[in-house]
């Protein structure tokens, strides 16, 4: 019988049953590290063709107010290897979409869901939507977070590297939404952060304090500067997304001067270790906060890194639904 790795992580999982996975701030540094754990052995059971039905008969409600490939796709396709239902809702044709209240939204779901997932615009309307939802709520992107995203990366990171503790990762661009998670996943991991950006563009300030926090309580840190390359420098993992975020358009072009020094390009990884991990959220836009060369290069591992979206959310949705 082929064996189950994940059989032992799972009986052990009752304390996440019910929550919401909003941001990753709201978990602890060993339910992450569990979470993790779990995504890793489930990754390995569904590469084997082992895929326990732990959520047969339960339907994810999956609500966009943004463009998605990965999200949708992996939530969807992970809903199916549980054995469950993943639907998909623009959130455009609800009747949220048309003025029907969050808090009405959210109780009329809950009778008839096991559980929410939603990319919004507003952080703070996924906060009001959990709050009236008796079902988890997930966030898969708000203009503050993407916690689902960081578990991926962290997926990745452990996949090629082994442990994470100790390791650098230096998150370069813009202090936006995937940075925000990416920086607080690495905290609980008690990795060495660097997070580099423009002046103008910092990563959230009371959010870098918590993470500082998080980092020193698991022997990790993280440290914020405007240099790209002191960041860079003798980085495990080195990380950007794109310099304009979706909703942000009309800034396209003053970002594309603003952020001209922070490419990851050949010159700027030269100063990481020699076997550096680039990592990116995709979608990305070579030539602008990514060069050909390093995207598509032999330390690129962002198409694994897209797939484990689908490996950590499957963790995340047998653990709360
Ligand atoms: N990385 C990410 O969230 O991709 P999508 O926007 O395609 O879902
Ligand atoms: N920062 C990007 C991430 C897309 C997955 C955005 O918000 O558009």
């Amino acid at each position: 019988m082929t064996k189950i790795n994940s059989e032992k992580s799972l009986i052990t999982q009752e304390s996440l049953k019910g929550r919401d996975f909003l941001t990753l701030l709201d978990y602890s540094s060993d339910e992450i590290a569990y979470l993790l754990q779990l995504a890793y052995d489930m990754k390995q059971d569904t590469l084997a063709g082992v895929m326990p039905p732990l959520l047969a008969g339960k339907t994810l409600g999956m609500i966009f107010e943004k463009h998605s490939t990965r999200t949708r796709i992996s939530f969807e396709v992970g809903m199916i290897h549980l054995g469950g239902h993943g639907i998909f809702m623009n959130a455009r044709d609800l009747q949220i979409g048309r003025g029907e209240s969050v808090h009405d939204t959210g109780h009329v779901l809950s009778e008839f869901l096991d559980g929410v997932m939603i990319r919004a615009k507003s952080h703070k309307m996924v906060e009001e939507l959990a709050e009236h939802t008796s079902v988890p709520v997930i966030n898969g992107l708000t203009d503050i977070f993407h916690p689902c995203q960081a578990m991926a990366d962290l997926l990745t990171i452990k996949e090629v590297k082994g442990d994470l503790k100790g390791l650098k990762l230096s998150y370069i661009g813009d202090g936006n939404n995937v940075a925000h998670s990416l920086v607080i996943a690495g905290a609980h991991m008690g990795m060495h952060v660097a997070v580099a950006t423009p002046e103008g563009y910092e990563y959230n300030a009371a959010l870098l304090e918590k993470a500082k926090k998080i980092a020193e309580q698991n022997g990790g840190s993280v440290m914020a500067t405007y240099d790209p390359i002191e960041a860079a420098a003798a980085s495990d993992a080195i990380y950007t997304d794109v310099w304009t975020s979706m909703g942000q358009e009309a800034e396209s072009a003053k970002r594309l001067v603003d952020f001209k020094d922070f490419q990851i390009n050949d010159q700027l990884v030269g100063h990481a270790n020699k076997d550096y991990v680039f990592l990116h959220c995709l979608p990305a836009h070579r030539e602008e906060e990514v060069a050909a060369s390093v995207i598509d290069g032999p330390n690129s591992y962002v198409f694994q890194q897209a797939g484990n979206r689908l490996h950590a959310q499957k963790a995340i949705l047998a653990s709360l639904l």
